[in-house]
């Protein structure tokens, strides 16, 4: 009977909160602030919580065991939402004096949002150890990580998915499965998680609907060490080795991913937003100091489509505005001003940019708050083709040892004026570094120096800052023409950016091209096609070079049907006429084909490469290479790697005036000349396959024969 109360209570209770919640999982780090004369230390905690429906409601931590101190929490602060509450995150700053560690905090739910796996309740464990580190005389800081609220991936999409995982103390982080009660680690079986760079794979496709992961991360000294624990006693922290099972500390990361209905393809900025410079890379580090706002600026843009907002997970009372740009480009502008509590944070942020049906991969970054303004990086970095420069402002510099300034490569100076200093360099020098990051080249540098020797510290920190430039692989310049193909951009270390277009001219001058909006372009079989490509680079002594060119009846380069027009530097195609021109043009001329098999529609793909001039041992040096020609190695400074571009779709009309070729229902006769036929070909999907790449030995003219069929 009393229990039947209690339940109707609860379930009345439950009804008065208002609108069922769904946890969408939560994630926690913590960093130690003062130590006291009574050899207490006050821990900072951060908790990130997201959920469907009201902010907050949830948070519940209590002291799992050993002596956690009296913790005080503020308000919840909603830190990201949607309008309709369909998600929200929210960020509880708790504190505590402890004197005596190790001890775990925990939280509990009864209510995952639903999911596929059938997952009820909830729980986050925080593993805390407040001795002191030989290493860095302060106690343990935990892993740093974070995930947006509301994670959604179409089911053909989900191969990789990189979290975060930093460490303030430059320790190994490890995550893994919450597998000390392994429930639910069974129901990831076809999920792979890669626990160094805390990455899931699959190559499955998992259901749709809302799966739950429950993570762990714990972080390992990268040497032995020894903690002392608040009564003086000392014990060893072995290195990180894989049967050290001790961890310094244990923080959770839990979110859902929510699988949708498979996608058309999975191409960033064509099937799901791309992120564009000046947006940072996932694992950026960023400055930011206490009192200044401190600006991220994310900016995104997708084909056919148009983003609306850019999901955010960040520290509370970050701010988010949004601007739109031209071509449908939509800028974020996240600020955050740090606090005076906020001081040696390692602050996660993370973010996507979302249209109403697809969401862009998810990438974090952190924020380090600091006192000296220069960690924030007061500079004005200029991004050019070639080179990057950097004005850095002597005023924000304060507390830095001017004399000492220099970049990564000591050798390369530094200039400077009354107010500046400034600092130019080539893409490849002054100890420049490359990443590649998918779709991005970047490049980095730093400035490094000494803090300014005052009366309390007499060693000499060093502070360095970094600066980097970013650019697309490849970027489509206009998403106006659904059809045509705009310039292609490429960025290379010893090149820089340089840029190809393909087009498809009106005539043989080729000097008006056939306008964009003209896509997909009209021909007839016989006529002749204009084509040019041209390479445009600030470098002034460059060769454009074409390797190869195939005509294939889709927008696929790869394609499993193919004709080659050049292969390996050789005309293959006999109707194809180059046009002399400039050394980075090339301008061609074919008779108009089409494939068999219900194809109407041509694309031509060309692999291109640019070689500095006059150098004998480039690609473009060599020329028409037959199959036997010996691979080289590529030299990375002379030219650059092979890059695909594509033009089309031409749409090939049946023939409508007549033909000096004979078509007698089958195959033409040998007899006729191929200069008059060859305009005719019609590419049979099995002949190309079963002649063209196995038959390598036929010579051309009897090849063609058989390409051609009736149509
Ligand atoms: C910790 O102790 C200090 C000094 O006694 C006090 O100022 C501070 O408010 C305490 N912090 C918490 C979270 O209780
Ligand atoms: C696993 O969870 C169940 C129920 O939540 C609990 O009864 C059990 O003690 C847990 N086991 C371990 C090893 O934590
Ligand atoms: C750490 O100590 C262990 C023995 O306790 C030793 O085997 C190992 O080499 C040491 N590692 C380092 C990095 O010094
Ligand atoms: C690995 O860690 C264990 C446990 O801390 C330690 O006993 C062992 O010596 C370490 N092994 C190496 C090769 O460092
Ligand atoms: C957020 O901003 C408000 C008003 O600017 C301020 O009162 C509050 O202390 C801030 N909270 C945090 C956690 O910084
Ligand atoms: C120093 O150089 C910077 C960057 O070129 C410029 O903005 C600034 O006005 C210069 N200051 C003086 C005093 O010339």
């Amino acid at each position: 009977m009393a229990h039947g109360t209690m339940l109707l209570l609860l379930i009345s209770l439950t009804l008065a909160v208002g609108p069922a919640v769904g946890f969408y999982g939560g994630s926690m780090t913590f960093t130690p602030g003062n130590r006291f004369p009574d050899g207490s230390v006050e821990m900072h905690f951060y908790y990130r919580e997201s959920s469907r429906g009201p902010c907050g409601s949830q948070v519940n931590w209590i002291c799992e065991s050993g002596s956690c101190g009296v913790l005080t929490n503020t308000e919840p602060m909603e830190t990201d939402s949607t309008a309709q509450h369909l998600w929200c995150q929210s960020e509880v700053h708790m504190a505590t004096n402890v004197t005596n560690g190790p001890f775990i905090l925990s939280s509990s739910g009864c209510c995952w949002e639903d999911n596929v796996q059938g997952v009820g309740g909830w729980t986050l464990h925080t593993h805390v150890d407040t001795s002191q580190r030989s290493d860095t005389r302060s106690p343990n800081r935990s892993p740093v990580s974070a995930a947006i609220p509301n994670i959604r991936i179409p089911q053909n999409c989900f191969q990789n998915f990189q979290l975060l995982a930093h460490d303030p103390d430059d320790d190994v982080v490890r995550c893994r499965f919450n597998d000390a009660n392994c429930t639910l680690c069974h129901q990831h079986t076809n999920i792979h998680l890669h626990k160094e760079s805390c990455t899931l794979h699959t190559g499955d496709s998992l259901a749709l609907g809302v799966h739950v992961f429950e993570l762990i991360l714990e972080d390992y000294p990268v040497s032995n060490i020894t903690v002392m624990d608040h009564n003086g006693v000392f014990s060893v922290r072995n290195a990180f080795n894989d049967s050290n099972p001790t961890a310094l500390s244990q923080v959770p990361l839990q979110f859902g991913v929510e699988i949708l209905p498979p996608a058309q393809g999975c191409v960033p900025g064509v099937n799901k937003p791309s992120f564009l410079t000046p947006t940072p890379l996932h694992g950026d580090v960023h400055h930011a100091a206490v009192g200044q706002a401190h600006e991220i600026t994310l900016q995104a843009q997708i084909a056919d489509n148009s983003i609306f907002d850019f999901q955010v997970s960040g520290p509370s009372n970050m701010s988010k505005t949004l601007t739109s740009l031209s071509n449908g480009v939509m800028m974020a502008t996240l600020t955050w001003i740090p606090q005076e509590t906020d001081l040696f944070r390692h602050v996660p942020v993370c973010f996507t940019a979302e249209t109403l049906h697809r969401q862009s991969e998810m990438r974090c970054i952190i924020v380090v708050v600091a006192k000296a303004r220069v960690l924030s990086g007061e500079a004005k970095v200029i991004c050019d083709d070639n080179s990057i420069s950097i004005v850095v402002s002597k005023a924000s510099m304060d507390g830095i040892d001017q004399d000492w300034l220099q970049l990564r490569d000591p050798t390369c100076s530094l200039t400077s004026n009354q107010t500046h200093i400034m600092g130019t360099m080539s893409l490849d020098t002054c100890g420049t570094t490359m990443d590649d990051s998918g779709d991005f080249i970047v490049f980095k540098n730093e400035i490094n120096s000494f803090e300014n020797p005052n009366a309390v510290i007499t060693r000499r920190n060093q502070v360095k800052f970094g600066f980097s430039c970013q650019y697309p692989k490849i970027a489509s310049v206009s998403n106006r023409y659904v059809n045509h193909k705009s310039d292609y951009i490429f960025t290379e270390s010893s090149f820089g950016t340089f840029s190809y277009s393909f087009e498809v001219f009106t005539d043989q001058t080729f000097n008006s091209q056939v306008d964009p909006s003209q896509y997909p372009v009209q021909v007839q079989l016989m006529d002749e096609i204009y084509m040019g490509i041209e390479a445009r680079t600030a470098l002034p002594e460059v060769t454009l070079f074409v390797e190869s060119c195939r005509a294939t009846p889709e927008d696929n380069p790869f394609s499993a049907v193919f004709y080659d027009i050049i292969k390996d530097g050789c005309v293959m195609d006999e109707t194809v006429m180059p046009h002399p021109s400039d050394s980075t043009k090339y301008d061609f001329e074919i008779q108009a084909f089409k494939f068999t098999g219900g194809f109407d529609e041509v694309y031509i793909s060309c692999s291109v490469i640019l070689c500095a001039k006059d150098s004998p041992n480039s690609r473009c040096a060599q020329g028409c290479l037959g199959p036997a020609a010996r691979r080289r190695r590529r030299d990375v400074s002379q030219e650059t790697a092979r890059h695909y571009i594509t033009q089309g779709p031409l749409r090939v009309a049946r023939q409508t005036h007549n033909s000096a070729a004979s078509n007698d229902g089958g195959f033409l006769h040998m007899s006729t000349s191929t200069g008059v036929f060859a305009g005719l070909f019609v590419v049979s999907i099995a002949v190309v396959a079963g002649m063209l790449v196995y038959n390598a030995k036929r010579t051309r003219s009897v090849d063609r024969m058989h390409l051609l069929s009736t149509f």
